[in-house]
């Protein structure tokens, strides 16, 4: 039964205690809950790419979808909705109830190190994704908190980002996604971001949050702050920021309390900030039971299926010369499977959007399972991280069969006392331990750990282990002390694990002997005592492990594979060690080596097939060598089996680029004026970000946003679109149609993309906009008629003079298009808007 609470009654009986403590965060991950009032603790957890769970450590593993760059290049909306509906069963599941996500910001700068976690550098496109994405997960009963409100497109530091844009650009880009979620999929909730918007901070910014949000989009959720993202009381409670999280809150408990009592807060204030907490509530067990699906819980055959479409139909085929794509999984030929990403999977980017998944499908494994292993070859060609890969094969708890860590925590130091037993013992499975969260029980601020592994050998060689730590640690093996990060640490030269947290790593060479098993044990404590922000660095550490190798010989060997197989297929690119929250890229190429590796296996074997990998735009300087490129973004769980459907022709290729890839970094709409060369980021570009900004100033970009290449072709022709359109009601509503044929012979999806170009305006606009997509199933030789509806969006820009949306009246062209890129438009038809009108939203 579905018992609502009474909000205006409950608010006259609610304490002003009770109703800061509503207001404030529980815990990391949970809100307050008031017993005597049936009010109860929400619990939150990340997205956007699955459900991480309230512990970074040892939480429980999940669906991990693609990286939202790759769920963007689908341009499948039907899939988003999938995807959210399958979010929420895995929500429910665990018992949580706000999923932070999605993740709408546009990728500014290609550098932003977590520019994976967004859709698209397209506001239409990120926000039409988006829309469904939280239409799946809320039909589920689970709220969505997309985030970050707004502009958060840097990662370094992002807390000390001063944002200073012009309205418009806000309006028409960086708010825009956030506007159609609320149009098309009201989320129940918004994450403020960490950084100020023209002089104000977010989180108590009161034209961010009540005009905009409140007022002009007419949205009734809750709004909460990005973690540690709250930087006043009273300021914040009166702009509109209802939840401070985490807990325990730092600005709100007693000062809010005194806030009130000295009458600078109003309880009228409080009172409404508690009405859209209690109001949540009530959404949530209004739809409770709508997602009830407990067929679809843990590790089920529909979550595969659901990634390995999301990963494959997001892999965008960028070259394919001489049709050498897709590869004949009947022909007799040999493979060489070539690249750090073979076996290391680039299966997601890191950070909070990162998550323990059930499994990862590896590219090795799921090509080896169409060609059959005998006809393969491996080498790795080169090293691929900045860090050594996972310490997690060939390990097992002490004392047991079980993979994985055992983890000896004290409470007190246990060097003072040898005869001292651990407080809590626990085990677990993960090379990575931050404990910015999950910290057993009976363990304080201050703490000893020791975590140790068994490692067998599996063949006689020379490893190398590696440990980063979050704190002070040292390293032995079998007793000997081989890593010292206690006494000293390295300098740090680049941004490190676990937030950009831990310490530099430092590796020790072993030789091991096969068979032979040796203990390894880490020794660590924590140096920070801090609770809120401060349990960030409250400690971690990340142990590393390869066979040794080095460059040279392993670049070698993998000309020498090239050279013996019929097909080499490279997969490299970047990983979570170079794409993650907290640090930006400096630059857009791939590591040397791994760009060395590409070019050279290009020269041994011509028939290369390159698949590159990173969750944002890398530059090629192989491309015009390779006869066939993929680009493969971070493909999740089933990141192997994507990859492979995609080689083998399983499935036939139709993602698009999501963020236009440059030829040079120095072409980038941000490029004077991302980072921190400044006090203030200067939005410069104003509107023009992404395809906008590089068709606007002739900078010919390597792939244009909306570019991807199919195994059959697509054939346009008559398009249709009104020639005239009159406003009725403040709207336009009307419709572009084409017709397309597969001439090809496979059967394969297609993307029409639609842009609008306004012909005479009265401020500079974009030559062309993206104002609707829609991706279609042609079956070979067959036409279909696609149509797309269009509204007032597709015409109007943000007005200044105005303070509103305007569509003035006057000549436009619908421009039907395969991408981006002017030499890919197909149609263009005139369209006259024959009277001016303002809105909202
Ligand atoms: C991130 C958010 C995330 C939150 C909780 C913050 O660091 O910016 O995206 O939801 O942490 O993990």
């Amino acid at each position: 039964m579905v018992v609502l609470i009474d909000v205006d009654k409950v608010l006259l009986e609610l304490t002003l205690e009770e109703k800061i403590q509503l207001l404030s965060g529980k815990n990391n991950w949970q809100t307050h809950g008031i017993g005597r009032l049936g009010i109860p603790s929400l619990t939150t957890t990340d997205g956007p790419h699955g459900v991480r769970g309230t512990a970074f450590f040892n939480g429980p593993k999940g669906m991990l979808t693609p990286s939202a760059t790759a769920m963007g290049a689908t341009f499948d909306t039907n899939l988003m909705r999938k995807t959210g509906a399958m979010l929420a069963i895995e929500a429910r599941e665990r018992g949580y109830d706000v999923l932070l996500g999605p993740t709408v910001c546009l990728q500014r700068s290609p550098l932003i190190g977590r520019g994976f976690e967004a859709f698209a550098e397209d506001p239409w496109l990120s926000g039409m994704m988006a829309s469904e994405y939280v239409n799946g997960v809320q039909a589920g009963g689970v709220a969505c908190s997309i985030k970050h409100f707004a502009a958060h497109d840097q990662s370094t530091n992002s807390t000390e980002d001063a944002i200073v844009a012009s309205e418009r650009a806000l309006r028409e880009t960086h708010l825009l996604p956030f506007q159609l979620a609320v149009k098309h999929a009201n989320p129940w909730s918004f994450m403020t971001s960490y950084n100020k918007i023209n002089g104000t901070h977010a989180s108590e910014n009161a034209w961010l949050m009540s005009k905009i949000l409140r007022q002009d989009w007419g949205w009734d959720g809750l709004v909460m702050s990005d973690w540690f993202g709250t930087y006043s009381t009273t300021e914040a409670v009166v702009a509109g920021l209802d939840l401070e999280m985490p807990g325990p809150a730092r600005w709100r408990g007693d000062i809010l309390r005194y806030a009130v009592l000295s009458r600078k807060l109003k309880m009228s204030s409080i009172d409404a900030r508690v009405r859209n907490l209690l109001n949540l509530v009530n959404k949530l067990e209004a739809h409770k039971h709508r997602g009830d699906n407990t067929a679809q819980y843990g590790d089920t055959p529909a979550k595969k299926d659901l990634c390995r479409t999301l990963a494959s139909s997001s892999i965008v085929l960028l070259k394919n010369k001489d049709n050498l794509l897709p590869l004949d999984p009947t022909a007799k030929q040999t493979y060489g499977l070539i690249g750090p990403a073979v076996t290391i999977t680039a299966a997601s980017g890191g950070g909070s959007g990162d998550l323990r998944p059930y499994y990862i499908s590896r590219p090795m494994e799921a090509i080896k399972e169409v060609v059959g292993e005998e006809n393969v070859k491996t080498a790795i060609g080169c090293s691929g991280g900045r860090f050594l890969p996972y310490l997690e094969t060939d390990i097992h708890v002490p004392g047991t069969n079980e993979p994985g860590y055992l983890l000896h925590w004290y409470a007190t130091d246990p060097e003072s006392d040898p005869s001292l037993k651990p407080t809590v013992t626990v085990t677990g499975e993960q090379a990575q331990m931050y404990f910015g969260d999950n910290i057993p029980d009976g363990i304080g601020a201050r703490y000893w750990l020791k975590v140790s592994t068994i490692y067998t050998a599996p063949k006689t060689t020379t490893i190398q282990l590696g440990l980063c730590v979050v704190g002070k640690a040292k390293m032995y093996v079998d007793g000997n002390e081989v890593v010292d990060l206690w006494t000293s640490q390295p300098p740090k030269t680049i941004s490190t694990p676990m937030f950009d947290r831990a310490s530099m790593e430092v590796t020790a060479d072993l030789s091991v002997k096969e068979g032979e098993s040796y203990e390894i044990l880490v020794f660590l404590k924590n140096e920070s005592f801090e609770a809120g922000a401060g349990a960030l660095n409250r400690g971690g550490l990340r142990l590393g492990y390869t066979e040794k190798f080095d460059d040279e010989a392993a670049l070698a060997k993998a000309i020498n594979v090239a050279k013996q197989v019929d097909v080499p297929i490279v997969i490299a690119g970047l990983n979570k060690d170079y794409e993650t929250e907290a640090t930006d890229r400096q630059t857009l190429a791939l590591p040397p080596q791994v760009d060395r590796l590409i070019k050279e296996v290009i020269k041994a074997n011509p028939k290369t097939v390159v698949v590159s990998q990173a969750g944002c735009p890398i530059t090629m300087p192989w491309l015009d060598q390779a006869s066939a490129v993929c680009h493969a973004w971070y493909g999740g769980q089933e990141t192997g089996h994507g990859i492979a459907d995609v080689l083998f022709g399983k499935t036939n290729p139709s993602g698009r680029i999501s963020v236009t890839f440059p030829k040079r970094l120095e072409h980038s709409p941000a490029f004077l004026n991302f980072g921190k060369s400044d006090y203030e980021i200067v939005y410069g570009e104003g509107v023009f970000v992404g395809y906008r900004y590089y068709e606007k100033t002739l900078h010919d970009p390597l792939f244009y946003f909306g570019y991807g290449l199919s195994y059959t072709n697509f054939e346009y022709s008559n398009p249709q679109a009104p020639k005239t359109v009159t406003p009725t009601n403040g709207d336009v509503r009307f419709d572009a149609s084409v017709d397309v044929t597969n001439t090809g012979d496979r059967d394969g999806h297609e993307i029409v993309q639609i842009y609008v170009s306004d012909l005479k305006s009265s401020v500079q606009r974009p030559i062309k906009e993206l104002k609707g997509f829609k991706k279609v199933w042609i079956k070979a030789g067959s036409t279909e008629t696609v149509t797309v509806s269009l509204d007032k969006y597709a015409l109007s820009y943000w007005s200044e003079r105005q303070d509103k949306w305007l569509a003035e009246a006057g000549a436009f062209r619908i421009i039907i298009s395969k991408s981006a890129n002017p030499v890919d438009e197909v149609a263009s038809l005139g369209i006259k808007l024959l009277e001016s009108f303002t809105w909202m939203i």
